[in-house]
């Protein structure tokens, strides 16, 4: 297959694309990136110097239509894979707008001209936030109304609701993932997961928003990347599809196993004010992509956070790189005073 994957110099993007240079040697990769602030080259460096001319980096933006244009017609590209986003929930509280731009306007530049070039499908990777919020019962499920409550889920919800109406006014081929909370390599460090290893390490406070108490279903990235795959190989057209890690925890219980891996001390946590319209909690009923697609997640929350903790104990230098001048501008923005 030739296919174009957006975004995948980011955390999930980088993740999938080893997977399929792994799982199909045969196919032409090709990853557009705007290389925005989560964005890191370095994290693909390793790709780059295997896969020779099976990988091809363009770097731009998925609303730029001539370039997207382009690299679907020069590389006879015959699925695409959109990773691309902004990802970040408190950003998208602290400016809403380049999310609208990039994660509406930018997923529809990206069916718009996948149709118009006959492309055989595009999966659009979507988040199980735009749902909304649950209480202590239940589990979202795709037919779920669509709630959101940040800026961010309901960026991601308009582009759910454009590739749904792509599939239903033009015939598009159109396949929509919504998965849980990702972690593992290559987690950009202002998430919770790798926010708290880069604090703790460093002997610094843990900022835990709230009570601790909103729960999170984490899944590690590798099922993730399998269940776009099975979604690109297996999918309906039209159809949407839940992907979740079943492991249902609490903030604070996912920042207490930092630090035990990490060997630091539970006095670094520090409760600080809410983040605003923070939904308690989430949970995932992925029984429709079990059936359809034989998805399940494969990795344990204990054995995926050994793994991850340790990938960031051997990666120090590519921390150190993607913990630039514009990552400790946000850092001090958002937290300072707080932590
Ligand atoms: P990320 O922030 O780590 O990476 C996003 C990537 O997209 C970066 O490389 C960035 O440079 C690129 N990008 C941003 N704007 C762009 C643009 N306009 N044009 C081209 N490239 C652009 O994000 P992630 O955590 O890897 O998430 C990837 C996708 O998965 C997103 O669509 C996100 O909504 C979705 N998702 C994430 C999670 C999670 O837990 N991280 C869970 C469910 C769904
Ligand atoms: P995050 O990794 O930002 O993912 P999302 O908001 O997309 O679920 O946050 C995961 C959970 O951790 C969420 O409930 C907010 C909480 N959190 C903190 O308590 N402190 C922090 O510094 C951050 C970044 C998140």
């Amino acid at each position: 297959m030739r296919l174009l994957v957006t975004g995948g110099c980011g955390f999930i993007g980088a993740n999938f694309l080893y997977a399929m240079r792994q799982n199909h040697p045969d196919w032409l990769l090709v990853n557009l990136d705007k290389l925005t602030y989560a964005g890191n080259p370095g994290s693909l460096r390793a790709l780059e110097a295997e896969a020779g001319a099976a990988y091809v980096f363009v770097h731009g933006d998925i609303c730029d239509r001539p370039l997207v244009e382009r690299v679907l017609a020069e590389h006879r590209i015959e699925a695409v894979v959109n990773f691309a986003a902004e990802s970040h929930v408190d950003r998208s509280i602290d400016d809403p707008a380049p999310f609208v731009v990039t994660n509406v306007l930018g997923a529809q530049n990206i069916l718009d001209c996948a149709r118009r070039a006959k492309i055989a499908r595009v999966v659009h990777v979507s988040t199980d936030e735009v749902y909304g919020s649950l209480g202590p019962e239940g589990q979202f499920r795709e037919t779920t109304p669509l709630a959101p409550n940040s800026p961010y889920s309901a960026s991601k919800a308009g582009a759910d609701m454009l590739a749904r109406a792509y599939h239903e006014t033009y015939g598009q081929d159109v396949v929509v993932t919504r998965c849980s909370n990702n972690y593992g390599p290559y987690q950009f460090p202002e998430k919770l997961i790798p926010l708290m290893y880069t604090r703790a390490i460093a002997g610094e406070p843990l900022p835990v928003y709230g009570d601790g108490q909103n729960v999170r279903d984490w899944i590690f990235v590798g099922d993730h990347c399998r269940g776009v795959e099975l979604a690109l190989l297996k999918g309906r057209a039209g159809a949407v599809y839940n992907f979740g890690g079943a492991s249902e925890m609490a903030n604070i219980d996912v920042v207490r196993t930092v630090l035990r891996l990490t060997g630091q001390d539970e006095s670094l946590i520090r409760f600080v004010a809410d983040r605003p319209g923070h939904d308690r909690r989430y949970a995932m009923n992925f029984d429709l992509a079990a059936r359809e697609l034989g998805f399940a997640p494969s990795v344990s929350f204990a054995a995926g956070m050994e793994r991850t903790i340790a990938w960031y104990q051997a990666n120090s230098v590519w921390l150190d790189e993607v913990r630039s001048g514009a990552y400790r501008a946000f850092m001090d923005k958002w937290y300072g005073g707080r932590a």
